[in-house]
């Protein structure tokens, strides 16, 4: 990142806009233990799958299967919402397929934000037609007020104002996922 970016390590200037640490690298670390704690005793005996959305999550999929003391397998899938831009375009579109056969598999969706709902309750539809024996959700952050489907989070690593956030894999234009926090953007 270009250094005149970064005015210190609570403050990321991006053109005119500033966005200021909301969660630091230790909380959100701190926070994913718990919730590897939590599904290791969720899961005991089975051999979960995580599907990871991309690309947003693969920060928090990467160090939460870290806190799970399991056997477990990974997949990927990538889906289309936002663009470039900071509003959902409101439709989802799949742009990469799951490679696993998840029939019968006790699935883990792993999401960076849940914010209108969309893209789970799109994916939880399309999980179905294969399957699964079990479906859940773990999404480290939750916008309660924005959401308008009808989805359940089962793991939420926090709840946040409905406010744009980056970092920690969240990203803005593509850029800043490689923050270790995460910041909002401040009025
Ligand atoms: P939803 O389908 O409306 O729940 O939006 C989920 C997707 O929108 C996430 O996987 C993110 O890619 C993106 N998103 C939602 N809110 C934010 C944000 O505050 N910052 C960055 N991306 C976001």
């Amino acid at each position: 990142m270009d250094s005149e970016n970064k005015v210190n390590n609570k403050q990321i200037l991006v053109g005119h806009e500033k966005f200021v640490e909301m969660i630091s690298a230790e909380q959100i670390r701190a926070r994913i233990v718990e919730l590897g704690k939590q599904i290791t005793e969720d899961y005991k005996a089975k051999l979960p799958i995580f599907i990871s959305v991309l690309n947003g999550s693969f920060m928090f999929l990467s160090d939460l299967i870290k806190e799970v003391d399991l056997h477990c397998e990974i997949d990927f899938i990538k889906l289309s919402s936002y663009g470039d831009q900071k509003i959902s375009s409101g439709k989802v579109k799949t742009l990469k397929e799951l490679n696993a056969d998840i029939s019968e598999r006790h699935v883990i969706i792993v999401e960076d934000i849940v914010d209108t709902g969309l893209s789970i309750s799109y994916l939880e539809k399309l999980l179905k037609e294969h399957n699964p024996a079990s479906t859940k959700v773990a999404s480290l952050l939750v916008k309660p007020e924005s959401l308008k489907y009808d989805i359940k989070v089962d793991y939420v690593g926090f709840e946040i104002p409905n406010k744009f956030v980056i970092g920690y894999g969240l990203d803005y234009a593509q850029k800043y996922r490689n923050l270790s926090s995460i910041y909002v953007l401040s009025e």
